[in-house]
């Protein structure tokens, strides 16, 4: 078959860790007898650049047209480039925003899962690791604080912010079905995490929740408060399966779920809306400080390509094959920075990705 993918380099190690993703997919169409196309699309810091904005129409429409998005990273130093002298809106950031929305991308899906190889880079003690974890986190993407009405402006004499919180039923219902339907296929325990003790937002997600649970009876539903799972996952992180939550509190859950595996540079991540359309991308930020020196680990965007594979293009085996070599690379001793342990063989983004595309079969 022949696939169309955008793909979005975007800024600071984004263009270095896509290209070593397509050199993997490229490798893997040519052993299991698949073409991919690529459409480069600017956004972020990028498109600030060219044309004034982090995302424009057109690069929306080609997003659209295409059968999938693979997505390096976008944006800067904040505070410390002149990308963020504008107005939020215009920021590198709000294109990745304005991507998700305009193109629904609604469900994001964040696996965290040990490899035994990096057990020596994971920061938790050997007790807490046990058997490891292998847990997904299924994120809300495109609703609550982050697209909620906002502004900044003097109140009677006081500088004053306000963000908002917003979430309606249909916005629940779908995302809690796509984490239902994620835990049939696992090990069949969804934990819903909110903040039900204190916002109403919580307390109807809870509602909803447990709604959709009823359709499930063979999937245990457990509901945990987003500051107990922010522990639970540094104490006992075995005990997760499918983590179902709103869309900041997967944001920073995430990043802490992607640490306890080693590395935030190993977590891929899908965002899919209601049909097979997805966007992949590495849940790692854009780390501007390592830009463009060959050093960036490009395995969360290799392994991001292999859930397009999967999810997108119903290709499990060719997924399977890339999932695979990254084992394989890492049993062999291969590691980036980021990952490095005595003992083993310091390798480049360009390299690792070289020693990928040559395991794939
Ligand atoms: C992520 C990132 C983004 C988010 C930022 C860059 C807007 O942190 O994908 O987790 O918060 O969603
Ligand atoms: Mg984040």
């Amino acid at each position: 078959m022949n696939y169309h993918i955008a793909t979005i380099p975007g800024d600071g190690i984004g263009p270095e860790i896509v290209r070593e993703a397509c050199k993997v997919l490229d490798q893997t169409g040519k052993v299991f007898g698949h073409t991919f196309q690529y459409t480069e699309v600017l956004m972020g810091g990028c498109s600030i650049d060219a044309y004034g904005v982090p995302l424009t129409e057109e690069a929306l429409e080609t997003a659209k047209k295409s059968d999938s998005v693979l997505l390096g990273a976008v944006g800067g130093n904040v505070g410390n480039s002149r990308w963020y002298d504008v107005a939020p809106n215009l920021r590198p950031e709000a294109g990745l925003l304005a991507i998700r929305k305009g193109l629904n991308l609604f469900a994001n899906i964040r696996p965290a899962y040990l490899y035994q190889e990096l057990a020596a880079a994971c920061p938790l003690k050997k007790e807490i690791i046990g058997e490891g974890f292998d847990l997904v986190i299924m994120r809300e993407l495109t609703g609550g604080l982050y697209f909620g009405e906002r502004w900044t402006k003097e109140v009677d004499g006081v500088m004053t912010a306000v963000d908002t919180l917003t979430y309606n039923e249909n916005e629940i219902r779908r995302i809690a079905v796509k984490a239902f339907d994620i835990a049939m296929k696992r090990k069949k325990h969804v934990t819903s995490v909110d903040k039900a003790n204190v916002l109403d937002s919580s307390r109807l997600w809870r509602k909803v929740v447990e709604e959709v649970a009823k359709d499930y009876p063979e999937v245990t539903l457990t509901h945990m408060l987003v500051d107990n799972c922010a522990m639970q996952l540094v104490m006992n992180p075995g005990q997760f399966d499918v983590i179902l939550t709103e869309n900041m509190f997967g944001d920073i859950l995430s990043d802490e779920a992607s640490m306890i595996t080693g590395s935030i540079g190993m977590l891929s991540s899908a965002s899919m809306n209601e049909s097979k359309f997805g966007l992949y991308e590495p849940s790692h930020g854009s780390a501007p400080d390592i830009a463009g020196m060959d050093v960036a680990n490009p395995i969360a965007t290799i392994l991001s390509a292999a859930m397009m594979l999967r999810y997108s293009f119903d290709l499990d085996q060719e997924a399977s094959a890339i999932e695979k070599a990254v084992q394989q690379v890492l049993t062999e001793g291969y590691r980036t920075a980021d990952i490095y342990s005595p003992g083993c063989e310091k390798v480049g983004c360009s390299r690792m990705g070289d020693l990928i595309a040559e395991r794939i079969r």
